[in-house]
């Protein structure tokens, strides 16, 4: 019995792959390398001495998802797939919600008609919008997300919901993620995004390395303690467990649709994480002030009591331990 992962060779999915490996899972990973890069499956094998089937493919194509749920006795799907870029998703909506939305249709079309209902989704803290309050639990009213990746994960758990509604046979987790850092200590997999990173702690790491010259920080002028944005800044390590124990409660207990925030219960401002890598790498980060980046929200951060209750989510890695791992990396 394998648990399938669309998106498994990206930064989520391919350390969620380590953990599920090292705890003597099957896997299967499909990918078709839009935001990942095929060393990754290399690094996965070497990390954890264990082999796994691999399906170079687009999820959308509903065609080869039915081979990869023929040739595979699927059990489960941990979906990954998706473009995740806030500041991306304004400039381009329709490739937004074509590859997220779309393809969860094509991905739960195709396991309902092969009998598979678990169903573990990678969602978002965005789908709160403007929290209605801080830190977010996972009472809080969703909605008013204020760019297209909000409103495609949002989309997404709607459609999750309706699933569940017209057939509860259907076992369902929904993890909120907040701001996923940092990297695997083997230094050999990590956030590498293709191009110019999106998201600030790579953008930092490729200043601090000399790959780019100095980081624009989008705003100073938030209602926050400096000025700049503040987020929730977990391991992905620590997100990547979320996910077992997540699987452990559908396989053990769970019947239903469930809802997680994954997050640490602690909110970084831009110029902390700055100052932090700096401190903990002695390597100076360049920045200038710029204009607030269209979709942003001044503070975001989680109020972890329900996921650590229900599922034993920890928080093992603090920052100074995610940014010392970075340098292995880069
Ligand atoms: C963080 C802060 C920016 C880049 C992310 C993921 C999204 C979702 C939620 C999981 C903000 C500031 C950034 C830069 C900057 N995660 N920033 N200069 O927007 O919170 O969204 O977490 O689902 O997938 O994208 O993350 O890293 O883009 O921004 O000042 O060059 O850093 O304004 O305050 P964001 P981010």
């Amino acid at each position: 019995m394998a648990i399938l992962l669309p998106g498994g060779a990206g930064y989520i999915g391919s350390h969620t792959a380590i953990e599920l490996l090292k705890e003597g899972k099957e896997i299967v990973i499909i990918d078709d390398f839009s935001n990942s890069n095929p060393k990754v499956l290399k690094a996965i094998k070497k990390i954890t001495n264990r082999d796994f089937k691999f399906y170079e493919m687009d999820y959308q194509d509903k065609a080869k998802l039915e081979k990869v749920f023929q040739e595979n006795k699927i059990d489960a799907v941990i979906n990954f797939a998706g473009y995740k870029a806030v500041g991306e998703s304004v400039q381009k909506p329709i490739e937004y919600y074509t590859n997220n939305v779309s393809g969860a249709l094509v991905l739960l079309d195709t396991m309902r008609k092969y009998g598979c209902k678990k169903f573990i989704f990678s969602s978002s803290a965005t789908v709160y919008g403007e929290p209605e309050r801080i830190p977010i639990t996972e009472e809080c009213k969703t909605g008013g997300t204020t760019n297209p990746y909000g409103t495609t994960k949002l989309f997404i758990e709607q459609i999750l919901k309706d699933c569940y509604a017209s057939d509860p046979t259907w076992d369902i987790c929904i993890l909120r993620y907040f701001n996923p850092v940092g990297a695997h200590e083997s230094g050999l997999i990590g956030e590498e995004p293709q191009g110019i990173p999106n998201n600030l702690m790579p953008y930092i790491v490729r200043v601090a390395n000399g790959t780019l010259k100095e980081l624009s920080v989008f705003g100073n002028d938030y209602d926050t303690k400096d000025g700049t944005g503040v987020r929730d800044y977990i391991h992905v390590v620590d997100l990547a467990k979320g996910h077992l124990k997540a699987l452990d409660k559908i396989n053990q207990e769970q019947k239903g649709l469930y809802i997680y925030n994954l997050g640490t219960g602690t909110g970084y401002s831009v110029l902390d994480m700055v100052k932090a890598f700096e401190k903990a790498t002695g390597q100076k980060v360049a920045y200038k002030i710029a204009p607030r980046r269209p979709g942003d929200i001044a503070t975001c951060y989680a109020d972890p009591r329900k996921s650590k209750k229900r599922i034993r989510m920890g928080s093992n890695q603090n920052i100074r331990g995610y940014v010392s791992r970075f340098l292995e990396l880069y």
